[in-house]
């Protein structure tokens, strides 16, 4: 542990100068005034005064460095049975065009750029354009449906929105068009024009007379009629993204990343966690509209100079479980980086992993994990199937980049199954008890970061500073609360064990039980409801839900239970498999009102039950411990 050590000294003994140090292998238009501004609210601020450009880094430096004809994306699409590449200068030629586009219509710094789009080259370069022009870009992922899209859309107020005419999904082609209106039509706010790159398995109706006011533009026309622009300098504080995530409540938290402290952070780690350097093939196989997505499909391969896959396809059934295995095999990457899930989903279809017999995977250095908890047996079994190290780490959405990991650049330390590994440089995670104060090793407690939080973690939410700190910095006095629950062990190594708030994780996507709760709450027939996040095998949580219907409702369960499934479908979209409501006579609740879902999940999951001496009538359990008979 020498020289990892070594770094997280010198991280937390002067962490201007380590991360000043970092911002070097960066260009920058202008040097900052101050590293770190400790004054700065609601959380200090990096690299205040400097003036950078995210796309400059990522793209047109290596051009300009004499390395335009590498590879910079490969897309892979066993969907659409479609494989392109696109060199350094080609993604230069698209990113400077679809900006100028942009710009002729008026787009500038600060304007916010919502992308709704499949996992594509094209959100990559829809990513690069905003960046390019100092325009803020919000990704929504293309399984959220048109009512949650409206949230985002009145929430950040877009000027433009980027899409595609359809996504696909296995056999399943999913017009975007028809959602795209949906949501405008639901939104209070109306964006100046939208942009669809036209995909022929379903091209959009350009010509038609939508109901909204927003111009519609189709995407090759406008970049051949642009006349492509450079980059343009911002604030190393200003906003290259708002990314929105679940929080506790219905409405989703947009949570901001700032731009030279996150392209500092990002390649850094490139090397030192993830050990990828230039020229090799980094593949993160999430979705463009997760923070995985942003920062290694998108910002830190291309930073890196290494090449990165974009791959439109599922671990299974496109066509067989041994998709992945080829894909690393026939663009010789080095680093994979993967969800939990999509391992079970492998393990389930090819239990002796029979598709690896005839790849080779010899240029496969690594593979990592995160999104949610990868169970022991699960990292064991890729372990030894593949024969390369896997490395459980631990990030959020808020923090843009690994709080935890095997530091596998730095050194590759003992892999612990069960553990993220320990805290990175600049990371100081604690784990706390219910007054703030710090546990003894091996103690379980709620994991908190103490501040200042290093470069690239999210320094505000859009429009809703207090919710930062009501959500974040309030409970504990110096902390960054990070909502999840678990231990550090005696050798420093950090173990993540759940969410501590409502957040479930489902498929290592992160939803809001109450966001679910408040569609079921809206049922004409529902009196009472309450969700639940209960362990499943392959997605490792799946939401259920319970309902008590109002006195005298006459319609049939079957009927109103396939009505509430509907409505979830609709209004949150198909990425909450919400599949499972239960009729109930009444919700365990304490005296003064409280539901228990604690005690529900732990009655479903089959674990030891702890009911709260508050209970107002324990006697309501005994529905619950018979529906869940079985798992108990
Ligand atoms: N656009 C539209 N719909 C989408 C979508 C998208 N981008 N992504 C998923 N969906 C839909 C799916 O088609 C499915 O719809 P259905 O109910 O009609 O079948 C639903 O949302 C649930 O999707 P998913 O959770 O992906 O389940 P699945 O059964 O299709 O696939 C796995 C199961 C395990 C293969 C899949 O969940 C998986 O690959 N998980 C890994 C996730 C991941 O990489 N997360 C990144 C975190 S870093
Ligand atoms: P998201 O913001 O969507 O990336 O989700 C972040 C949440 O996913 C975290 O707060 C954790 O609850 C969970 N999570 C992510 N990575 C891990 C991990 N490696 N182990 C356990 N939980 C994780």
């Amino acid at each position: 542990m020498k020289d990892f050590e070594y770094f997280t000294n010198m991280a937390s003994e002067d962490p201007e100068g380590f991360w000043a140090t970092r911002a070097e292998a960066l260009d920058w238009f202008r040097k900052w005034d101050r590293i770190l501004d400790e004054t700065s609210t609601p959380i200090p601020t990096w690299f205040e005064g400097g003036r950078i450009n995210a796309t400059w880094n990522c793209v047109d430096r290596h051009v300009a460095s004499g390395h335009g004809e590498q590879t910079a994306i490969r897309f892979e699409s066993p969907f659409t049975n479609c494989s392109r590449t696109l060199t350094y200068a080609e993604l230069l030629d698209r990113v400077s065009k679809l900006a100028g586009a942009l710009s002729k219509r008026g787009i500038t710094v600060g304007d916010r750029v919502l992308i709704y789009m499949p996992n594509s080259p094209e959100a990559i370069i829809a990513m690069l354009a905003c960046a390019r022009i100092g325009a803020i870009h919000s990704v929504v992922f293309g399984g959220f449906a048109a009512a949650e899209l409206a949230v985002r859309i009145d929430d950040c107020e877009p000027n433009a929105i980027l899409t595609a005419s359809c996504g696909i999904e296995g056999k399943k082609i999913l017009p975007y068009q028809p959602i795209i209106e949906d949501a405008l039509n639901l939104a209070r706010y109306t964006p100046n024009f939208v942009v669809f790159w036209q995909r022929e398995e379903q091209p959009a109706n350009l010509s038609g007379q939508p109901k909204h006011n927003a111009a519609v533009i189709d995407w090759n026309a406008a970049i051949e009629d642009a006349d492509p622009v450079d980059c343009v300098p911002v604030d190393s504080t200003h906003p290259l993204y708002i990314l929105y995530t679940s929080g506790t409540t219905g409405q989703p938290k947009g949570v901001v990343r700032d731009t030279g402290g996150y392209l500092t952070a990002l390649a850094w780690t490139m090397n030192a966690v993830y050990d990828c350097p230039s020229e090799a093939t980094f593949w993160a196989a999430s979705d463009v509209g997760w923070v995985v997505g942003h920062s290694y499909m998108g910002y830190g391969p291309l930073l890196a100079r290494c090449t990165t896959i974009i791959f439109e396809g599922k671990p299974v059934g496109t066509p067989d479980a041994g998709i992945f295995w080829r894909t690393i095999a026939q663009h010789k990457v080095r680093t994979f980086f993967t969800a939990p899930t999509a391992i079970r989903a492998i393990r389930q279809a090819d239990p002796e992993a029979s598709f690896l017999k005839d790849v080779d995977l010899s240029h496969l250095k690594i593979i990592f994990l995160a999104g949610e908890r990868t169970d022991p047996d699960t990292l064991e079994w890729l372990a030894e199937k593949v024969g390369v190290p896997v490395i459980d780490h631990w990030w959020q959405t808020e923090t843009g980049w690994p709080i935890c990991a095997n530091p596998s650049g730095i050194e590759l330390l003992p892999v612990k199954a069960g553990s993220t590994g320990p805290a990175l440089p600049g990371w100081h995670v604690c784990c706390l008890d219910d007054r703030g104060e710090e546990v003894a090793r091996e103690d379980t407690g709620a994991l908190a970061i103490r501040l200042p939080l290093p470069p690239g973690a999210a320094p505000t939410l859009w429009n809703a500073a207090d919710r930062y700190h009501q959500a974040y910095l309030s409970r504990f006095e110096g902390y960054y609360q990070s909502g999840d629950a678990g231990f550090i062990d005696e050798g420093g190594y950090v173990h993540v064990m759940g969410r501590t708030d409502d957040v479930i994780n489902v498929a290592g996507h992160r939803l809001s039980s109450s966001a679910i709760e408040e569609i079921l709450a809206k049922h004409d027939a529902v009196a009472d409801c309450a969700v639940i996040g209960v362990a499943d095998q392959l997605k490792g949580e799946l939401p259920h839900g319970f309902v008590v219907l109002k006195a005298g409702e006459p319609r049939e369960a079957a009927v109103l239970k396939s009505e509430l499934v509907a409505a979830v479908r609709k209004q949150i979209g198909p990425v909450a498999s919400f599949k499972t409501v239960h009729i109930v006579q009444r919700l365990p609740k304490t005296r003064s009102g409280k539901i228990l879902r604690r005690t529900m999940r732990q009655i479903a999951d089959g674990q030891p039950v702890s009911i709260p001496a508050t209970i107002e009538d324990p006697r309501v359990l005994d529905d619950y411990y018979q529906l869940y008979a079985a798992v108990c």
